[in-house]
């Protein structure tokens, strides 16, 4: 089989143990979080990442991932890069930017996924609520995480959100079932219509992760191929979570 259409179904026992690869996760995003401001650099970022990973006694799921191979263990994505960026000591927040934290973590083979967005120091309202949206819309995806539902379920409820605010949702980039890979089948994307694609099940454990824009929806990759921009220089941001389905519904595995 090529691939799958429908997200592998994990056990519990397999379910807890990426559970502790999410709070490894969600710890990395609490320490960066915390040293995000004017005149820190994106590789003291990463840096920070790194330290986390080996007291955690984890190991980068992004770390030579690709081709070519990705140099760190966040991607770090200021203004109007989307995702993906290169953590560099030559990159340096300055007041008014906002900075875009991807990063993942695994632990005894099983893989964590989460992104957050964040202002440096003050922004304009309207970049204030792009970041907002962008979690209200994760919020919404997670919410149609549920079993019965569909995959079309949770890119329609994202696209919705970011709609109903008049934002755009990235094209050709999406989430990803998530196991003891870090982007299994299927891809889970951020658009979609209600009642259509695999159906979802409890064991499923899937990475959202929507990137909304104020301007145009299509995206240029630079140089490094990593870096991906808005074609028009437009700010974006980036959310992402790692959801397991349980019978209770939608538990949210990358939460501190
Ligand atoms: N974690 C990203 C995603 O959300 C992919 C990162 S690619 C890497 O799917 F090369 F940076 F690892
Ligand atoms: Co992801």
């Amino acid at each position: 089989m090529l691939f799958s259409r429908t997200p592998a179904v994990r056990s519990t026992a397999d379910i807890a143990v990426m559970r502790r690869a999410g709070r490894v996760v969600a710890e990395m995003h609490t320490e960066i979080r915390a040293a995000i401001a004017p005149g820190v650099s994106t590789g003291q970022l990463d840096r920070i990442g790194r330290e986390v990973l080996a007291r955690r006694g984890a190991t980068s799921n992004f770390l030579g991932y690709g081709y070519p191979p990705f140099p760190a263990v966040i991607c770090a994505s200021a203004n109007d890069m989307v995702v993906h960026g290169v953590p560099s000591d030559d990159v340096v927040l300055v007041d008014g930017d906002i900075i875009s934290i991807d990063c993942g973590a695994i632990i005894d083979g099983w893989h964590g996924d989460a992104a957050f967005t964040a202002a440096v120091g003050d922004v304009p309202d309207e970049v204030r609520r792009l970041i907002a949206v962008t979690e209200a819309s994760l919020d919404a995806g997670i919410a149609a995480m549920v079993e019965g539902n569909r995959i079309g379920d949770i890119g329609s409820a994202v696209e919705q959100v970011a709609l109903a605010a008049g934002l755009g949702v990235v094209e050709g980039y999406t989430g990803h079932a998530i196991g003891q890979a870090m982007h299994e089948d299927p891809n889970i994307p951020n658009q979609g219509t209600p009642g259509t694609g695999a159906k979802l099940r409890v064991g499923n454990v899937l990475a959202i992760e929507p990137m909304l824009v104020l301007g145009t929806t299509e995206t240029v990759v630079l140089d490094d191929e990593w870096s991906v921009v808005t074609a028009d220089g437009g700010w974006a941001a980036h959310a992402e979570h790692t959801i397991a389905i349980t019978a209770d519904g939608p538990e949210v595995l990358t939460l501190p």
